[in-house]
């Protein structure tokens, strides 16, 4: 399949080609839970394990919640199986990561560690297939600072089947520095990876991808239909991924508490913010903390999506005292110190064109779109003049948002630090300062075996038919 054919077939996650598409929607509206209706199913929480053992990318059955057990791709390992996402990976900072790959799709894959500044070889670029029976081992040191990642597949062409059919899992890294800030831990900190999904009548994933980009017709937290968790009488942190293909969720408390914003993409934000409503697009992340000390056993608040109207997540009060060794406090004074870039040496513009292509140009998977001088500071301007949104993602390097013109005009709370992926709306010119070293300016990884990166839009059917570019640092 080309780029300009690859949409027309939708596929379900049994491996049938479903002719038309449409017609293997589940056509039952009543999956989109109205408030409060329809019962609620645990919501699953990945184990927690050290980045160091074997993973199986496989096609295999999953426990959706609510007796649906769908057919699903997904990642397999380190005792777990049946569920999606996939395992949750905890190193620190001064860590490896050594993970061997097994695929065994019928397909090529690779593994992506969204946010993790790793070397071309462990970058999971789609140049570096792992085939379908062939095994890989990624491996990397963790220098950054802490911050939530998350690992998905990135082959040529088919990261937005791979995704939506259930391949992803989250990939926390922790430091000292946020280590003394006794935030809450262990049960009090939960990873919620959100995204939306369509099930055929048996109830099996279904990918039929549009070129504007896939949307379900409902969602997965941590891959359970309409979730519910339950939580004691003290402080949680949530570590928040949007897994989706394409959708941008507007995340609320039902109740209409604010949700008090303490990281984003790279790791914590310089002060907590307390805000009503936050924007996560397709690959960005959250850290905020919501307090339920005052919840009374059995009373219950909902995460809401604002912009669908979905209640993605409820809350029910358990009413228990928090046990000790991992309830946090809430920081009150600055929680990270961040030092802006300034002085950029030079500008590039990057103009997001129709939805495949970047400056004009579809990806080729051998051709090096632009080189960029290790350890300067660049400042990249990212335009579109349609088809948005389209969340910008840059490989190999956090950056900082300095500017938004036009659209939404300005740059949000939730855009401040450090940054890998960044919303793009109609209209809007937004711009960012970069330099690649590594946040903590260890990393050496420059040229073409070690420094080739890409950039591209994050919604994944954009990224799959083009809209990409290749860049090395030299
Ligand atoms: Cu999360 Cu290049 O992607
Ligand atoms: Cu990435
Ligand atoms: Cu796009």
């Amino acid at each position: 399949m080309n780029r300009r054919t690859f949409l027309q077939a939708a596929i379900t996650s049994t491996g049938v080609v479903a002719v038309g598409g449409v017609g293997v929607l589940n056509p039952r509206s009543g999956l989109a839970a109205k408030p409060g209706g329809g019962p609620r199913n645990p919501l699953n929480v990945p184990p927690t394990v050290v980045p160091s053992g074997a993973l199986t990318a496989a096609r295999t059955q999953v426990d959706l919640g609510g007796q649906k057990i769908s057919w699903a791709w997904a990642y397999n390992g380190f005792q777990y199986s049946g569920f999606l996402p996939g395992p949750t990976f905890r190193a620190s900072r001064g860590d490896s990561a050594s993970i061997q790959l097994t695929n065994a799709l019928a397909e090529p894959t690779t593994i992506h560690w969204h946010g993790m500044v790793v070397e071309t070889a462990a970058d999971g670029h789609p140049g570096d297939p792992v085939q379908a029976a062939d095994s890989y081992t990624y491996q990397f040191p963790i220098r950054q600072r802490a911050c939530l990642n998350w690992y998905h597949p990135h082959p040529d062409m088919r990261t937005g089947a791979q995704v939506c059919f259930g391949l992803a899992g989250a990939f926390i890294v922790n430091d000292a520095e946020e280590a003394a800030l006794g935030l809450p831990s262990g049960p009090y900190e939960v990873p919620l990876i959100v995204r939306d999904a369509n099930l055929d009548r048996a109830d099996n994933l279904t990918y039929n991808p549009k070129s504007s980009g896939f949307t379900g017709n409902t969602w997965l937290v941590n891959g359970t239909l309409n979730p519910q968790h339950p939580v004691d009488a003290t402080l949680y942190r949530f570590r928040v991924v949007n897994g989706a293909n394409a959708r941008i969720f507007r995340l609320a408390l039902g109740n209409g508490a604010p949700l008090t914003l303490i990281g984003n993409d790279g790791g914590l934000l310089t002060q907590a913010v307390q805000i009503g409503w936050i924007a996560i697009s397709p690959g960005e992340r959250l850290d905020f903390l919501i307090d339920f000390a005052t919840l009374a056993a059995g009373a219950s608040v909902m995460l809401k999506d604002l912009d669908s109207g979905w209640d993605l997540l409820e809350f029910v009060g358990t009413g228990a005292p928090p046990a000790p060794g991992d309830a946090g406090t809430m920081p009150t004074g600055a929680l990270s110190s961040i030092t802006p870039l300034s002085n950029p040496a030079r500008t590039r513009v990057f103009d997001f064109d129709g939805m495949s292509r970047i400056n004009g140009k579809e990806y080729d998977l051998t051709r090096i779109d632009f080189q960029v001088p290790f350890g300067e500071t660049e400042l990249w301007r990212f335009n579109t003049a349609g088809n948005a949104p389209h969340p910008v993602h840059v490989h190999g390097a956090s950056f900082q948002v300095v500017s938004r013109a036009g659209g939404r005009n300005t740059v949000f709370p939730w855009e401040r630090g450090w940054k890998d992926t960044v919303l793009l709306e109609d209209g809007e010119t937004v711009e960012i300062l970069i330099r690649f070293e590594g946040s903590s300016g260890v990393y050496q990884y420059r040229g073409l075996d070690k420094g080739l990166y890409l950039l591209h839009c994050h919604k994944l059917e954009h990224e799959d038919n083009g809209m990409m570019a290749n860049f090395v640092v030299v």
